[in-house]
C-alpha cells in the first residue's frame, strides 16, 4: 500500500493534470460520437442546447470532482469514503466504477475500428472508391464480428500495456504535442469541407437551430453527451484530480479541459455535416456518418494519403489517452480499495472489460444474437452508461459538494488555501449547490415524460 501511494504521487507530480484531463476528454466522443448525436437530434437545436450544458453542468461538475479527488487523495470510492465516513455516499464511487466499466467495453470496439482504418488507409484502400462502396465495406468489417474483437482485443491491452508499465508520463507527454496536431489536421479537413459543393446546407444543418426540434429526447442526449465528452459523472477526474499538485489551479484547469475539448467537437462536426450533406450521406446516419464520410473527404483532397493516415494515427491516439483513464478508474479502485497489485488489477479490469467489450462488438453484426430489443447491446451499454448513469452520477456529486462538503472546504481547495485567487468561486458555488442538480433533474423528467 505505502508502494502504491508513492507510485500514484510520483506520476502526479510530473503529469500536468491538462494534458491528462484533456487527453480523458478528447477521443473518440469528439469525433465519432458527437457528430452521431448531432445528426440524430436535428443538429443546430441540440448544439445549442450541448454548449449550454458544458458551460453551465460541465465547468462545474468537473471542477467539484477534481476538488473531491484533490481533497481525498483517492480513487473515486475511497474518495467519498474518506470525506464522508459512515454514510451512502461511497455508492457514487461504485456507480461511477461500473460506469467506467460499461463505457471502457464499447469504448473499445470503437477505439479498434481506429487500428482496422489505418491498415486501410496504409494500404491505401478508399481511393477511387464511391460512397455506396465505401459504405458496403464499412457494413462487411462490422459483420466480420471476430476481426472488431480482435483489434478491441489489441486495443484494450495497449491501453493495458500503458497503465501497466506505468509510462503515462511518455504518453502524456506525446499527447501534448500531438492533440494541437489533432487540431491542426481538422482545421485542414475543415477548410476542405466547408469548400465542397453543396456544403452549405450542412452549415445551416449545424449552426441555424430549428427550435421546435429540442424534445426530452433532445435535451437528455445533450446532458449525455456533455457528460461523456468531458468525462465527468464516473469518477475519472476525481482519480485524477487526487494525483493533482497542492499548487496547481483546479478552475482554470476545468475551463481550459471544458474549452479544448469544446473546440474539438465543434471542429468534429465542421469537418462531418459539409461534407456529408455534399456526399449524400444522412445525417442520421450514426456511424457511418464518420467513417463512410471521411474517407470520401480524403479522396477530395490533395495529399489524402497522408491526411487519412495521419487522421487516423492522431485518432487512435486521442481514444488512447481516453481509454487509459477509463481503466485508470478501474485499476485505482481494484488496487487501493480490494488491495490487487497495481499490475493485477490491470489484467482483471483489462480481462473483464475485454469479455464484456466482445458482446458490444459482435452485436454490431447484422445477424447478431446480441440484441434487446431490436436494439443491438452496444447502444444499449452506449445509452445507460452516458445517458442515465452519467448524469446521475454528476447529479450526485455535485449534491454531495454542494450540501455535504460544504462552501468552506470548496473555498480552500479552489484558492489552493487561500494562497491564489478563484474569482468565480461564488458563482460556482451557486451553480453546484442549486442549479446544477435542478438543471440535471429536469432535464431528466422531461426526458422520462417525453
Ligand atoms: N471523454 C471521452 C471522449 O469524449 O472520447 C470518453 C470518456 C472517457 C468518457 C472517460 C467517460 C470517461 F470517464
Amino acid at each position: 500500500m505505502a508502494e502504491e501511494k508513492k507510485k500514484r504521487d510520483g506520476f502526479g507530480s510530473k503529469l500536468g493534470i491538462i494534458a491528462a484531463a484533456a487527453g480523458s476528454a478528447i477521443g473518440l466522443g469528439n469525433i465519432y460520437r458527437f457528430p452521431c448525436e448531432v445528426g440524430n437530434n436535428g443538429g443546430a437545436a441540440f448544439l445549442l442546447v450541448y454548449l449550454a450544458v458544458v458551460i453551465f453542468l460541465g465547468i462545474p461538475v468537473m471542477l467539484s470532482e477534481l476538488v473531491i479527488g484533490r481533497r481525498s487523495q483517492s480513487n473515486s470510492v475511497g474518495a467519498f469514503k474518506k470525506l464522508a465516513p459512515k454514510t451512502a455516499w461511497p455508492i457514487v464511487g461504485y456507480m461511477g466504477v461500473l460506469c467506467g466499466f460499461l463505457i471502457f467495453a464499447f469504448y473499445s470496439t470503437v477505439s479498434g475500428w481506429t487500428l482496422e482504418y489505418i491498415v486501410k488507409s496504409v494500404t491505401n484502400s478508399f481511393q477511387g472508391k464511391d460512397l455506396a462502396t465505401i459504405e458496403k465495406e464499412f457494413t462487411a468489417f462490422h459483420d466480420m464480428g471476430w476481426r472488431n474483437v480482435m483489434w478491441q482485443g489489441i486495443f484494450i491491452f495497449l491501453t493495458g500495456f500503458v497503465v501497466f508499465k506505468g509510462v503515462k508520463n511518455g504518453i502524456e507527454k506525446y499527447a501534448k504535442i500531438l492533440m494541437p496536431l489533432l487540431l491542426v489536421i481538422l482545421i485542414a479537413l475543415g477548410i476542405r469541407s466547408i469548400t465542397l459543393p453543396g456544403a452549405k446546407e450542412g452549415l445551416a444543418f449545424l449552426f441555424k437551430p430549428d427550435f421546435s426540434k429540442i424534445t426530452g429526447k433532445v435535451l437528455i442526449s445533450a446532458l449525455g453527451q456533455g457528460f461523456f465528452s468531458l468525462s465527468l459523472g464516473m469518477g475519472v477526474l476525481i482519480t485524477y484530480g487526487s494525483y493533482v499538485k497542492k499548487s496547481d489551479n483546479l478552475t482554470s484547469t476545468a475551463f481550459s479541459v471544458v474549452i479544448a475539448d469544446t473546440v474539438i467537437a465543434l471542429l468534429a462536426g465542421l469537418v462531418i455535416f459539409p461534407a456529408a450533406f455534399s456526399f449524400g450521406v444522412k445525417p442520421e446516419a450514426g456511424m457511418g456518418l464518420v467513417f463512410n464520410t471521411l474517407p470520401m473527404l480524403f479522396n477530395q483532397m490533395a495529399g489524402g494519403f497522408w491526411f487519412c493516415l495521419i487522421f487516423f494515427v492522431l485518432l487512435a491516439i486521442a481514444a488512447l489517452t481516453s481509454t487509459i483513464s477509463l481503466l485508470e478508474v478501474l485499476v485505482a479502485y481494484l488496487s487501493e480499495e480490494l488491495h490487487l497489485k497495481r499490475q493485477w488489477a490491470t489484467v482483471v479490469a483489462c480481462a473483464g472489460t475485454m469479455l464484456l467489450g466482445a458482446f458490444a462488438s459482435l452485436s454490431l453484426m447484422s445477424d447478431t444474437p446480441f440484441a434487446i430489443g431490436g436494439r443491438p447491446v452496444f447502444d444499449l451499454m452506449d445509452f445507460i452508461s452516458s445517458n442515465i448513469l452519467l448524469p446521475v452520477g454528476g447529479v450526485l456529486i455535485v449534491i454531495f459538494l454542494g450540501w455535504y462538503f460544504g462552501k468552506q472546504k470548496f473555498f480552500a481547495e479552489v484558492t489552493n488555501e487561500g494562497t491564489i485567487k478563484a474569482p468565480l468561486k461564488k458563482v460556482i458555488f451557486f451553480i453546484i449547490r442549486y442549479l446544477a442538480p435542478v438543471a440535471i433533474a429536469i432535464v431528466f423528467i422531461s426526458g422520462l415524460i417525453k
